[in-house]
């Protein structure tokens, strides 16, 4: 059996509680604006800092690779879905933070103030604030099915994937990544 390596597995469950917590703080249309949510912004901000280290840990390695995989088609299907959420997860920080600018919101993280990426407008925050808000939603829907595909592997399919990503399984990881 081959997993993630502890450092792969403590961000992706951190980054599970950041994106819920993200998503439970979210406020949109009038009060996006005069009352923000500065926890939201952390939140949000912390995700997109935890993705660096996250695929850097990836390249150098620490993606285990599937064992026999059953059907070619699952794989990439995975790989595809995999792929999505790492766009997410890299999207809706950045979006979220072009509509904070557009909205003439300051943004910081943990007390350091960072720029604005646009200049403020005065009406609506336009499409990109809208996507964020889409998108916003659209990776948890997208992780629910994530979690029940994993479960489905662990409990139908009984191939130990949710083992990959659990911190308290033993460790073999022998050098083999896809
Ligand atoms: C994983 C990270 C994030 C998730 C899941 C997320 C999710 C959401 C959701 C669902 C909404 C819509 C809320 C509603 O309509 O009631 C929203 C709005 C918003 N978020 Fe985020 N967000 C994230 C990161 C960020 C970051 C990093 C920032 C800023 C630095 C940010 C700034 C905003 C702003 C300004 C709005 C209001 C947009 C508008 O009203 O047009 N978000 N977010
Ligand atoms: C916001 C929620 C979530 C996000 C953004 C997310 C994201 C990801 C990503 C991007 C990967 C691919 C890792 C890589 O190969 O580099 C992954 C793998 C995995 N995730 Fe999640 N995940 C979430 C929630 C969950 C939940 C709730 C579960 C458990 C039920 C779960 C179980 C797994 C497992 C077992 C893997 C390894 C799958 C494999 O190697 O084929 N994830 N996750």
């Amino acid at each position: 059996m081959h997993r993630y390596s502890q450092i792969t597995i403590a961000i992706h469950w951190l980054t599970v509680a950041l994106v819920v917590v993200a998503w439970f703080t979210a406020v949109g249309g009038r009060h996006a604006r005069t009352d923000p949510s500065y926890v939201h912004f952390t939140v949000g901000l912390a995700v997109l800092l935890l993705v660096i280290p996250r695929l850097l840990a990836r390249r150098l390695g620490a993606a285990p690779r599937i064992e026999d995989p059953q059907n070619p088609w699952l794989d990439l299907a995975a790989r595809a879905g995999h792929t999505l959420l790492y766009v997410l997860l890299i999207a809706l920080p950045l979006s979220g933070w072009y509509a904070a600018s557009r909205l003439g919101v300051p943004v910081s993280f943990l007390g350091v103030g960072l720029p604005s990426l646009t200049a403020a407008v005065q009406g609506a925050p336009g499409e990109i604030a809208d996507l964020h808000e889409t998108a916003g939603t659209l990776i948890l829907w997208l992780a629910g099915l994530h979690a029940l595909i994993a479960l489905w592997h662990q409990f139908v399919l009984k191939d130990r994937t949710l083992e990959r990503m659990n911190p308290m399984a033993p460790s073999d990881l022998s050098g083999n990544h896809r």
